[in-house]
């Protein structure tokens, strides 16, 4: 085996994009864009992973070192264009490298290994000294052409340098190539920025490296894997398209998916057998539905574990976790900490923060539960508030096991509920409960007998009191 480095360039400004973020790190499906090509990249058999930076690089490479550290960071300088990308990661290799360099650009996302792999079995076996890959587009708009002449390869022509002629080419550049190291390294240093955009191509090598041996391009027919993102149409569509596969593989693993055009499901994302996703869902980052679970409608979940056979109804939760057997929304809001155990229920208008709900307990209705401990089995009163912010710091409320509490309770942290207490409807709790007492602390109710007669004389309110006496 021949030994292989892989380049992903990603110095260019993106300017189409019209952004403040560099375009490689826009996401689709949960990653930025450059993560779905180092993923790829570091999923092939490579000794070298080189990412080319300038532009944006700092924010870039704290994206890189935190999720592929092993890829090394190469700086272009300040000529531009593909071609001197290229030349500043060939200058990171040993001086005694002599294998292949793979190409890859960080702005065509859904490249995959197998493809890969094609292009470089593709490009030993003809002994080839290069191969590109290329694809028909319906819209070559933007894309380099590939210019044959009685069928073979003579060279690349960019949209901006191309004639009236070429441009009706529909065979396309894709961005991503296989080169043998030292031909490319002697062809680059022969490219000139004499072009319409006055950049160094790496395209320019072609027509170059011809005259010194085999160079094919390899016709690929999926043209969404070749796809480049340059502006935010783009972008939307190459999510999309990504998404819809996504959806598929999971519909053909046994997930109920009713509507896939309104359910976006990251790549990072696991879905159970048997789950059941209603329309207008999004399942982010490191979210994991257990078996026969139902979500949605309407429900964005990031970071969230959802146990087997849960339903989660209209609901937003963020770094959750939902055992098995409960029940969650309609209208919940379960944030950062929330954890509901097995069996317990979080219903409607109900906000959650930092909540360990134990087993079997119950939050039915519009309540807010921030910092708190609520143990197996209990149930919390209709809108009930855990005050947990005195104006300056959060404090912890503790409810034991079996715990009832009435409805329109305060619970004033810090504060412990004993386990089998009962609260009264309308309590504001501000004393720790032993475990078995009833807590009460109404206002002593006073009835002002005829105040609506006097004070309201005439009203609706008055005419039926009267009608009643
Ligand atoms: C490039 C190709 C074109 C091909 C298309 C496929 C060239 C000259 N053109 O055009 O033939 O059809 O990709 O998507 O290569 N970059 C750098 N340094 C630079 C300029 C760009 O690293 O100085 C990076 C960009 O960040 C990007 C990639 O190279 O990731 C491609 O650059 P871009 O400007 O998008 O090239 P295209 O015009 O799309
Ligand atoms: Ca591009």
């Amino acid at each position: 085996m021949r030994q292989l480095a892989v380049v992903v360039l990603a110095a260019g400004e993106g300017t189409r994009m019209k952004s403040s973020l560099p375009k490689v790190l826009h996401e689709i499906a949960g990653l930025p864009l450059i993560g779905h090509v180092l993923a790829t990249a570091h999923s092939l058999a490579a000794q070298h992973v080189i990412a080319v930076l300038r532009h944006e690089k700092e924010k870039i490479s704290h994206y890189i070192a935190a999720h592929f550290p092993t890829t090394v960071i190469a700086t272009q300088d300040e000529v531009p264009g593909t071609g001197r990308a290229v030349e500043a990661a060939l200058a990171m290799l040993p001086a005694s490298y002599d294998g292949d360099v793979l190409v890859l650009s960080g702005d065509v996302p859904l490249i995959d290994v197998s493809s890969i792999t094609e292009l470089i079995e593709r490009h030993h076996s003809s002994k080839s000294i290069g191969t590109l890959v290329s694809c028909q587009m319906d819209n070559p708009f933007g894309y380099g052409r590939v210019i044959r002449s009685r069928g073979e390869l003579v060279g690349i022509v960019e949209q901006k340098d191309a004639t009236e002629d070429q441009r009706s080419i529909s065979e396309v550049n894709a961005g991503v190539y296989v080169f043998d190291f030292v031909q490319l390294k002697a062809a680059l240093a022969k490219v000139t920025t004499q072009n319409a955009s006055k950049e160094k191509y790496l395209t320019d090598v072609v027509s170059l490296m011809i005259e010194q041996g085999l160079v094919q391009a390899h016709q690929i027919s999926d043209h969404w894997l070749v796809a480049g993102v340059n502006d935010r149409a783009q972008l939307s569509e190459v999510a999309q398209e990504l998404n819809s596969r996504i959806v598929r593989a999971w519909q053909l693993a046994g997930v109920s998916i009713d509507e896939p055009s309104s359910t976006w499901i990251d790549v990072t994302v696991q879905i159970g057998q048997d789950a059941h996703i209603l329309p207008s869902t999004r399942l982010a980052g490191i979210t994991r539905i257990g078996p026969g679970a139902v979500v949605g409608p309407d429900s964005t979940l990031t970071d969230c574990e959802v146990g087997e056979s849960a339903v989660v109804t209209r609901t937003v939760a963020e770094s959750v976790r939902i055992a098995s057997k409960t029940k969650v929304g309609p209208f919940s809001y379960l944030r950062p900490g929330t954890e509901l155990g097995e069996g317990g229920k979080i219903g409607a208008f109900v906000e959650t923060k930092n909540a360990k709900i134990g087993p079997g307990a119950k939050v039915p209705h519009l309540s807010y539960v921030g910092d708190a401990e609520i143990g197996e089995g209990s149930n919390i009163g209709a809108g009930t508030i855990f005050a947990n912010y005195d104006g300056e710091n959060k404090h912890q409320t503790k409810i034991g096991r079996h715990v009832r509490t009435g409805s329109g309770n305060v619970f004033v942290a810090p504060i412990t509920i004993g386990d089998g207490a009962y609260t009264a409807a309308g309590s504001t709790i501000r004393k720790d409960v032993e475990s078995g007492a009833l807590a009460r602390n109404p206002m002593p109710q006073e009835n002002l007998a005829d105040w609506v007669l006097e004070k309201r004389p005439g009203s609706d309110s008055a005419k039926a009191a009267k009608r009643t006496e």
